[in-house]
């Protein structure tokens, strides 16, 4: 990992295999993802009324800023446009729509000084998301809605991308998270006791890469990659955009990032759509990828 692409012409093939290998490509805003930033806008503004979103914190209790969010997120997932935004923008990448898979947008919030840090708005340790199930060729697409600045971005840690972490992805499946954590993530309030993979050993956060991209702007990387939430002390809350992808052919082929330390089972597979119809992965090909719990 050494690269920053900025507004590269590569092609769809030539890009995932650099993004396998860790590099980082970034691009400009464009008519879809300013349009899904829009339509986030549009909902958000909706969900606080007056307030201003990214200082709404300091005008709430916490336990009605997480409600609100438990409110809001849903939507914008399941939004029919944000779908139809995420297929353009993947065409206008020039991913062969066909061959692509993608997840549905999730909206996420990183608020200021501590003031939620748990559950619907998880201030994310520094983790792999190969350590929660998802396939080696996953890839992430981050987009910011408001501008941001380093200090209320995402992070990325270069070192660990060769270098294996010990870790407690062994304890992770990702059809017993959904069974037992995901659906209850707003009771989190002061405190998240679901069980995630994490690093159990020191990690060095530094050097890490911080990118700061106007809003609209799209951040692509493996999701390999070790990463985190930067811990907010910015006086403004971070609202963003996130969702991942898996090419087809890659999947089969069993391409992707190498997996230097994640030992979960289960798998992701089962939620990406189809770029043109929406269709799931077949189902023969999402048996390969889930491997059974293990027992304990
Ligand atoms: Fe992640």
């Amino acid at each position: 990992m050494n690269t920053v692409l900025f507004d590269s012409g590569v092609s769809d093939e030539a890009r995932r295999q650099q993004l396998y290998e860790g590099q980082l490509f970034v691009y400009s805003a464009t008519p879809a993802s300013s349009g899904l930033v829009t339509l986030a806008r549009q909902l958000i503004r909706e969900a606080f009324g007056t307030l201003d979103p990214e200082t709404a914190q300091y005008h709430m209790p916490v336990e009605q800023y997480a409600a609100t969010l438990a409110e809001l997120k849903p939507k914008f997932i399941h939004h029919p446009e944000s779908k139809k935004f995420i297929q353009s923008l993947l065409k206008e990448r020039g991913c062969d729509l066909e061959r692509t898979y993608f997840d549905v947008p999730r909206l996420r919030t990183a608020t200021s000084d501590d003031y939620l840090t748990t559950g619907i708005a998880y201030a994310f340790h520094p983790h792999r998301d190969t350590w929660y199930s998802a396939p080696q060729c996953q890839l992430n697409w981050w987009i910011p809605i408001y501008d941001i600045e380093s200090g209320r971005s995402m992070a990325l840690h270069p070192r660990y991308w060769a270098q294996p972490i010990r870790n407690s992805s062994h304890l992770y499946n990702y059809a017993e998270w959904n069974e037992k954590s995901r659906f209850n993530a707003a009771q989190h309030i002061k405190s998240d006791s679901r069980v995630q993979p994490r690093a159990e050993e020191p990690v060095e956060l530094d050097p890490q890469i911080r990118v700061v991209s106007p809003v609209g702007g799209v951040l692509i990387f493996s999701g390999a990659q070790l990463h985190s939430t930067v811990p907010n002390m910015t006086g403004r809350a971070r609202f963003s955009i996130d969702f991942r992808t898996v090419n087809f052919d890659d999947a089969v082929e069993m391409r992707g990032a190498p997996n230097i330390d994640s030992k979960c089972t289960g798998t992701t597979m089962n939620d990406y759509l189809r770029g043109t119809d929406l269709a799931h992965l077949p189902q023969e090909l999402i048996a390969r990828y889930d491997t059974p719990p293990v027992s304990r």
